[in-house]
């Protein structure tokens, strides 16, 4: 039997099972609305196989976005156009399978070129925008040197977290997760790399973390309680001085009490160049212990691609869930393939009931492992 093909409760949501596609700019946003590009992919991921798919990270404001092509839920606009792909992605869905979107701000991280741009700041004739940060500290040098935000912006930062969670779920989206990893907003106001402050909201690791709780609260209170809240957090910035396992494991209960549902245990890039070479699984540690001493539903993600590694963390890695990036993008059928592998079954849709290969008995179709 397998346990990666076991339904999982996040919460009040149950999914289907315990894959889930990770969040994943897209870069084709039209000031923040959603494209042609996104109804096709999440259409596309609706049909994976995954029991919950995730959206990119989606600014809570225009100011919040990483760059002009990444996904917002600040206005009438974007909130239209994000309901248009998830009806449609819900059309075409497996069963049960359940839409969240990451709700972030990127802090000093905003105003940057596309990735495939090569990233980094945007110049003043590219429009670029003012970016704010706990402290007035730079992600590298060349980067934009960000404003330090005051106690009205960060009031109105938290506001704005909660008005798009409603967004979300007026959209029909069954879970949130916040985006408290990767150098984000969220996590520079938790990380003693990126928050100098002295006042009540950095300081010592309960001030740093008064911005990720409020942020949390904010956003539960917007949400009504059939929906799941979520956090993307960080397991180990990898600095000396920066935040380790034991900063997860209280950010994780801190969560918790504020009623989310679940943490998504990532790591690194507080700082450029802030994430080692990595191996398969490599969050799978900090994960467990994440569980293990907060008593949470644990996920986590980075270097998962093959069906019996996904299997082996969910059945004796001491977590939950797994969630994949870029093997979904390399194949968006990849919960069809991983159940073949598994020996499960699957409620393929009709349409694809001749699809190889059932088609050609006997015959070995090769796929990549
Ligand atoms: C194209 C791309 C875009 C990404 N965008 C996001 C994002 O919006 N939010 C986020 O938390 N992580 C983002 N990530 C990180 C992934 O969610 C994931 O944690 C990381 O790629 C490691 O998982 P993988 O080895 O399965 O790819 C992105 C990764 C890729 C490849």
């Amino acid at each position: 039997m397998s346990i990666l093909f076991s339904p999982l409760d996040l919460g009040p949501v149950r999914a289907p099972n315990r894959i889930a596609i990770a969040p994943m700019c897209q870069y084709s946003a039209n000031d923040g609305c959603a494209s042609d590009w996104h109804l096709q992919q999440v259409m596309n991921y609706a049909m994976s196989g995954a029991g919950v798919v995730t959206l990119e990270a989606t600014g809570v404001t225009r100011e919040g976005r990483i760059s002009h092509g990444c996904l917002g839920l600040y206005s009438d606009e974007c909130e239209y156009a994000l309901a248009r792909v998830l009806q449609a992605a819900r059309a075409v869905a497996m069963p049960d399978t359940k839409f969240s979107i990451q709700l972030g701000h990127a802090g000093r991280k905003g105003s940057t070129h596309k990735n495939w741009d090569g990233g980094g700041s945007l110049l003043t004739h590219e429009s670029a925008w003012r970016t704010c940060a706990p402290s007035s500290l730079p992600y590298a040098a060349n980067w934009h040197v960000p404003a330090a935000m005051d106690e009205a912006e960060i009031e109105r930062t938290i506001d704005a977290f909660g008005r798009a969670a409603a967004r979300a779920a007026r959209i029909g989206f069954d879970m949130v997760e916040l985006h408290a990893a990767h150098g984000y907003l969220i996590h520079q106001f938790h990380s003693p790399i990126s928050n100098k402050r002295t006042d009540a909201w950095g300081g010592d690791p309960q001030g740093r973390l008064r911005f990720p709780l409020a942020v949390a609260e904010a956003v539960r209170a917007a949400t009504p309680t059939h929906m799941a809240v979520g956090a993307r957090i960080t397991g180990t910035d990898y600095i000396e001085g920066g935040l380790t396992v034991e900063d997860a494991v209280d950010m994780a209960r801190g969560f918790k009490t504020r009623g989310l549902d679940y943490v998504c245990v990532s790591s690194g890039n507080i700082i450029a160049g802030g994430r080692p070479a990595s191996g398969p699984g490599f969050n799978v540690p900090n994960a467990a212990k994440v569980r293990a001493e907060a008593g949470i539903v644990t996920r986590t993600a980075g270097f998962i691609a093959d069906a019996h590694q996904a299997e082996a963390i969910v059945s004796e890695g001491g977590v939950d869930q797994v969630a994949l990036a870029r093997a979904f993008l390399d194949d968006p059928r990849w919960g069809w393939h991983a159940a073949e592998k598994l020996g499960v079954t699957l409620p393929l849709p009709k349409q694809y009931n001749r699809v190889a290969p059932k088609a050609w008995p006997g015959v070995k179709i090769a796929r990549p492992s």
